[in-house]
């Protein structure tokens, strides 16, 4: 059972037409919304489905309006969402939502939760972190609570559901880095976190192949130096600072950089060493730079550096009159806009991405390939 077969250029393969009908019908979507039993989500506020408004409710003030299915940072779906569309899966519940049947997915991911547990900023006297103990150590515990619900002493029944499940770890580490910034770390103190953040992703990812799973996604960071938050919050009287062809901080955008290139690398060594399973790497920051540079090329009449919903100030971002807060209005062409709230995008940027995960270019690789190949084995 080669995996990873090159096309013969003399006898044409016994699988090709299984190939070339299923190419058919991946343009038309149908093979893959039969193929995964359920999807398995971790990470950040981009891909919270409610689980930071069910856990804080009550506790914090200030507290978005919408209750679950509706509490998402953004006008509308999220990347996960498309891609349990795209697999024919409902949108996933929020682990958080006791009680639930998760036996077709959760989504253990919350706002601002980190790739590195909260002892290690403690550690490194990095007090501006919020007090969430959510990390990806924490899902990955919660994660175990789902288990025990859905194949309950079951080992091999558990083995078989995730072999079968799309597992989409991340998007892991832009919290950690923003973290470091806000308790000014310089450039190269920052880069020392990368190793840590890549080691602990390529640990999680790890865990879940243990438990039996086949198919991880793992989301890269998405370029910081272009998200209207950081373009307001440190701002540079100095021009050379700013990427002339998309107006980002270069500095943020190079701990984006190092970070994935690294975590590609890290993931590249694990997929030989795991040849059984597929991870595969997704691409934030490539699309993101592609709507920077030519946002009119993709819709966004509005660009890319400003947010459709804010206070005010060059990037319609303003700490004090956040999306949400006394202050903050909401533009009407959302679609014209890459970022929603100054930090996260709207549903448009999500479901274009989305799309280029399923069907190329920007997983590595794509999800319609992963599922195609476990067809024709
Ligand atoms: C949970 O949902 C699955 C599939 O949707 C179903 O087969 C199973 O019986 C449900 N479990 C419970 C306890 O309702
Ligand atoms: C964080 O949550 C985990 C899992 O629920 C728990 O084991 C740990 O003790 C908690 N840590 C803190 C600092 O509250
Ligand atoms: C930011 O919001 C505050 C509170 O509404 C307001 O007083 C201030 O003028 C705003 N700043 C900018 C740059 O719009």
């Amino acid at each position: 059972m080669a995996r990873r077969r090159g096309f013969s250029a003399v006898v044409p393969p016994a699988w090709l037409p299984a190939v070339l009908l299923f190419l058919a019908g991946a343009a038309s979507g149908e093979p893959l919304q039969q193929y995964y039993n359920a999807i398995f989500s971790f990470g950040d506020s981009f891909s919270d489905t409610g689980n930071f408004v069910i856990i804080n409710s009550g506790k914090l003030p200030n507290m978005p309006k919408f209750p679950p299915p509706y509490a998402r940072c953004s006008n509308g779906r999220l990347v996960i969402d498309f891609l349990a569309e795209a697999f024919g899966l409902p949108l996933l519940p929020p682990s958080a939502n006791k009680g639930t049947n998760f036996s077709q997915g959760a989504n253990f991911a919350v706002m601002g939760a980190t790739a590195l547990d909260l002892k290690y900023f403690k550690d490194n006297n990095v007090w501006s972190i919020p007090p969430f103990n959510t990390s990806m150590g924490v899902q990955l515990e919660w994660f175990q609570e789902v288990k025990r619900s859905i194949c309950p002493d079951d080992p091999a029944a558990c083995r078989a559901l995730f072999g079968r499940a799309l597992f989409v770890f991340g998007e892991f580490g832009g919290n950690d880095y923003s973290f470091a910034w806000k308790a000014d770390w310089s450039l190269e103190k920052v880069k020392t976190m990368v190793p840590a953040v890549v080691a602990s992703l390529v640990g999680g990812v790890e865990r879940l192949l243990d438990e039996g799973a086949r198919h991880v996604v793992v989301p890269g960071n998405l370029p910081a130096g272009c998200i209207p938050i950081t373009l307001t919050m440190y701002p540079s009287e100095d021009r050379s600072e700013y990427d002339p062809r998309t107006g980002c901080l270069k500095k943020y955008n190079s701990v984006a950089l190092y970070h994935n290139a690294m975590l590609r690398v890290a993931l590249d060594r694990l997929q030989r060493r795991r040849p059984e399973s597929r991870v595969v790497y997704a691409d934030y920051y490539t699309p993101y730079i592609q709507f920077a540079r030519t946002p009119h090329l993709y819709g966004y009449k509005r660009g890319a550096l400003r947010a459709c919903c804010g206070g005010g100030g060059p990037y319609n971002y303003n700490v004090s009159a956040s999306c949400g807060l006394p202050g903050a209005t909401t533009c009407e062409d959302p679609d014209a806009h890459v970022s929603w709230d100054g930090i996260h995008l709207t549903e448009a940027p999500y479901r274009f991405i989305a799309n280029t995960w399923v069907k190329g270019p920007y997983a590595h690789p794509p999800l319609a390939t992963v599922v195609l190949e476990d067809m024709v084995d």
